[in-house]
């Protein structure tokens, strides 16, 4: 059970203040019954509640797909650089989400950004191997060498020795290659650092897919949609 005010305020009706006015207006129901009282007890998931006589979706989470486009931050909040959130319309920023992960700056393509607490972790934690497929332009020509060496584990120029990668070439000579990379990890430059460690360079790189979850082509830089409910219990299923 929350109070009203809190579920209101946290749908971005307004400040709790603001909240208690519209309340005292009249102009909220429960349950088909006006109510003035905004510090009343409901069940926000179970509750009809009515604001101007329009009914209210009440979800707790929310779960967004987003293009990302080049030079914005994988962030809540930065001092100099747009973040993700920034991009959304304030009836999503309402929700306090984050991404799921991070994406470079310069990276482009499929973050999924939540509230969900739960999910974020199970989806970001090590030890479930969540694919994450990657579409990267190369400077050089990627080699069958290249290849194997991924599928073996890349050591990275820290020290660490990643889990088996599969990298598939998809066009390559001297003048540089296309190519998609499936890792389960998430280190701090992961890609960049692998193929720096065949002494070659990611001049571009586009996250694809994120477990079950495609890029929607239909989806500009920039742009984001909510995840469909399959697409949520698709996730949840991992
Ligand atoms: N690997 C990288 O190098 N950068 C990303 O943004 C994601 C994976």
């Amino acid at each position: 059970m929350e109070r009203l005010d809190k579920v209101l305020a946290n749908l971005g009706y307004g400040t709790r203040k603001e909240v208690k006015a519209i309340v005292k207006d009249g102009i909220v129901e429960v349950d088909d019954v006006v109510v003035n009282d905004s510090g009343m007890k409901i069940d926000p998931e179970k509750s009809k509640i009515k604001v101007f006589g329009k009914l209210i979706n009440y979800k707790k989470f929310i779960y967004l797909l987003m293009n990302k486009p080049d030079g914005v931050v994988s962030a809540t909040f930065d001092n100099y650089d747009e973040t993700v959130i920034d991009l959304l319309e304030p009836e999503h920023q309402v929700f306090e989400p984050f991404p799921v992960g991070r994406l470079d700056k310069d990276t482009v393509g499929l973050l999924l950004i939540t509230n969900d607490g739960e999910l974020n972790h199970r989806l970001i934690s090590p030890k479930w191997h969540v694919d994450k497929v990657y579409y990267a332009e190369i400077d050089k020509a990627v080699t069958d060498e290249d290849v194997k060496a991924f599928a073996e584990g890349i050591v990275l120029d820290d020290g660490y020795k990643c889990l088996p990668a599969k990298l598939e070439i998809l066009e390559a000579d001297e003048n540089g290659s296309r190519v998609n990379v499936t890792i389960q990890e998430g280190k701090f430059h992961q890609v960049k650092r692998m193929f720096i460690s065949r002494d070659k360079n990611v001049v571009y790189l586009q996250r694809i897919k994120f477990g079950p979850i495609e890029l929607d082509n239909e989806l500009e830089e920039g742009t984001y949609r909510e995840l469909s409910e399959e697409e949520v219990k698709i996730l949840k299923e991992i």
